[in-house]
């Protein structure tokens, strides 16, 4: 009994794939501070979304602030530290999570 509900989700998790994992990463090292709609102590995933889904670079800037962090571009004494313990493939996949909420809107 046990190792059939083990199974059924480990498939389900094989199933849903990659959006799912980044959505995971996100929640885990990131929705701390950010929401998904709102603002919290840092913009929201949907609006940060929406201003880099634009670039052709967005995927790049975003992996950037995770790297070096941000300092004062939302708001005057606003900070964001650099995110340390996030690995760069991390990074890729939670920046691509990101691009895609706005992605998914239009
Ligand atoms: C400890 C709180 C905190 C955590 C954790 C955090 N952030 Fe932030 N984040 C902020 C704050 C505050 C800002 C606003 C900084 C500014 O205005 O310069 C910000 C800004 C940003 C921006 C820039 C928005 C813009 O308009 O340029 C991006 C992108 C971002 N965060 C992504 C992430 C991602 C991805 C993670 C997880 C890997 C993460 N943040 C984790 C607090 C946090």
């Amino acid at each position: 009994m046990k190792v059939a509900v083990l199974g059924f989700a480990v498939a389900c998790l094989l199933v849903s794939g990659s959006a799912f994992a980044s959505e995971e990463l996100a929640k885990k090292n990131c929705m701390v501070c950010h929401q998904l709609d709102k603002v919290g102590l840092g913009p929201s995933f949907q609006d940060v979304s929406k201003k880099y889904a634009a670039d052709k670079d967005g995927e790049a800037k975003i992996m950037a602030v995770v790297k070096n962090g941000s300092k004062g571009v939302t708001g005057e004494g606003k900070v964001m530290a650099p995110m340390a313990n996030v690995n760069e493939a991390d990074a890729k996949s939670i920046a691509a999570w990101v691009l895609s909420l706005s992605a998914a809107k239009k």
